[in-house]
């Protein structure tokens, strides 16, 4: 009786099987990743490593290439970025299946069916690929304002993130650059840390500013008294580098001493060591809103049960995405949870064809998903 059903549902199987992979097109690679950092990398390793076949493609823009150090990776704390990625790519190449590309991808467009997907990936040089499943790890790109030394500081004494760059100019003299109503989020995120501080908020402490400040935190003027927070609201002309940290450290202490003045349209400069600042950040690629997806608020919006794109067959991982988090270890899993989900559907959409009995049963039996693996499990233990 258990053999009788084992051998019917097998043989459905194989010829659901056979049938299926009749209608899917052979493709160049079962994956292809976009994006180089983290996010891209922790993808292109997680389905390597289960032998898909992938090509990542990476045109090296990197949204912390320019700091110093990476920090608050456990293992990996103070890496440079660029000697972090470097050992990723040498580890992950040694799996066969992986391919790597230093070069921009220009279009994704579906080209698959209701039951199959299939992309059609092409890069700069007009050379096209493709794939079953894409995954985004694309980034986002932080929006500086075009005053000068902005850019040049950025990453190295002016940081947005307490995590990354915050520890190692602890106690020092500090400033927000930011507008007045983002002021209080900063001093809440970086209290622990510095007990100095002025906010550069550049003309906009106005009625306006000050109702938008007011709307967020009703006793935001309070709070910033209590934490001694001074408000200096001359308008910013430039930020002069005066010292640099890469330079001037204490590799003992875990410190370093930058030093910059604040200049204004008018009146004295301002000295301080390191600043956090609030700019809007972007999406970096336009591939996905070249691919339609849903972009909200700069986001790619994902389930992030398996950072599922509401294309099908298309992730989304690392800065890019909705999941709200935006840090190496927030790209790594995200990358990872988008391998271990696309490996186990994309096992439903096997092109082997032309295997013995044995085979196509095993075959079937990775077919079907893990969902049914238990009644799977039951009718073999009946037999
Ligand atoms: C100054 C600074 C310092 C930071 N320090 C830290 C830190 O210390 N610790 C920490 O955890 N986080 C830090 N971060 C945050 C961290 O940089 C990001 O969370 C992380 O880089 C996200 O990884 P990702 O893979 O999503 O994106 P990214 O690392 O930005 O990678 C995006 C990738 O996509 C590629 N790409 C985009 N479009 C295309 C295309 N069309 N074709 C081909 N390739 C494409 C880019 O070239 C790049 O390879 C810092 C951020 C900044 C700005
Ligand atoms: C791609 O870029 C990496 C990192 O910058 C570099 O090490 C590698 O040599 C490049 N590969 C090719 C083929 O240019
Ligand atoms: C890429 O190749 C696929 C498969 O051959 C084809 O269907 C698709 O139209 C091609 N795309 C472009 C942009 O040439
Ligand atoms: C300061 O405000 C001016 C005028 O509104 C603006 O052009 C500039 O980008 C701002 N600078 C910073 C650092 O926010
Ligand atoms: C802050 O600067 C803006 C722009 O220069 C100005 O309109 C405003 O009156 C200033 N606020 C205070 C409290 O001085
Ligand atoms: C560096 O820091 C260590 C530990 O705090 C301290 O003992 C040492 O004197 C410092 N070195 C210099 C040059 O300041
Ligand atoms: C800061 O305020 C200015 C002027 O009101 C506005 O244009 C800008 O978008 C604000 N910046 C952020 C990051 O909210
Ligand atoms: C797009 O994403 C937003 C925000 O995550 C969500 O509210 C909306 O329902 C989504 N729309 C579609 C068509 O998926
Ligand atoms: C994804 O969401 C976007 C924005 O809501 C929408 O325009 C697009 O048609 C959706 N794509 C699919 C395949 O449903």
């Amino acid at each position: 009786m258990g053999l009788r059903i084992v051998t019917l549902l097998s043989v459905f199987l194989s010829l659901w099987a056979l049938a299926v992979a009749e209608s899917i097109p052979k493709t160049d690679y079962d994956v292809i990743v976009v994006g180089g950092g983290p996010s891209g990398l922790s993808a292109l390793s997680g389905v390597s490593r289960v032998r898909r076949t992938a090509l990542l493609f990476d045109n090296q823009e990197y949204r912390n290439a320019p700091t110093r150090n990476m920090h608050d990776v456990i293992g990996n704390d103070g890496t440079p970025p660029a000697e972090f990625r470097a050992l990723a790519r040498e580890q992950i190449l040694k799996y066969p299946t992986a391919h790597i590309k230093n070069a921009t991808v220009k279009s994704i467009t579906p080209i698959g069916n209701a039951e199959v997907s299939v992309f059609s990936v092409v890069d700069a040089s007009g050379k096209n690929y493709t794939a079953r499943k894409v995954v985004l790890g694309t980034g986002m790109r932080d929006v500086l304002p075009n005053t000068p030394g902005m850019e040049e500081g950025w990453g190295k004494g002016i940081f947005w993130c307490p995590w990354c760059d915050g520890y190692e100019h602890r106690d020092q003299p500090f400033g927000i650059i930011g507008n007045l109503s983002d002021v209080l989020g900063s001093v809440l995120e970086v209290n622990t840390q510095f007990s100095d501080i002025i906010a550069f908020v550049n003309g906009t402490q106005t009625r306006a500013g000050e109702a938008q400040a007011t709307a967020s935190h009703e006793d935001w003027e309070e709070q910033l008294k209590a934490w001694n927070v001074k408000i200096e609201n001359r308008t910013i002309a430039s930020i002069e580098r005066i010292q640099d940290g890469e330079t001037h450290q204490n590799k003992t202490a875990d410190l370093q001493f930058d030093k910059f003045l604040v200049h204004f349209t008018t009146g004295e400069p301002i000295e301080r060591n390191a600043f956090i600042t609030n700019f809007a950040s972007v999406q970096r690629s336009s591939l996905p809103y070249q691919m339609h997806l849903n972009v909200s608020r700069e986001k790619i919006t994902v389930d992030t049960s398996g950072m599922r794109t509401n294309l099908t067959g298309v992730y989304a991982v690392g800065d890019a995405n909705s999941d709200g988090s935006t840090n190496v270890p927030h790209a790594m899993f995200s990358g990872k949870k988008a391998a271990v989900y696309l490996h186990d559907s994309a096992s439903k959409i096997s092109k082997r064809t032309g295997l013995t009995p044995r085979e196509l049963e095993k075959e079937a039996n990775r077919a079907i998903g893990r969902n049914l693996e238990p009644q799977w499990e039951k009718v073999q233990k009946r037999n």
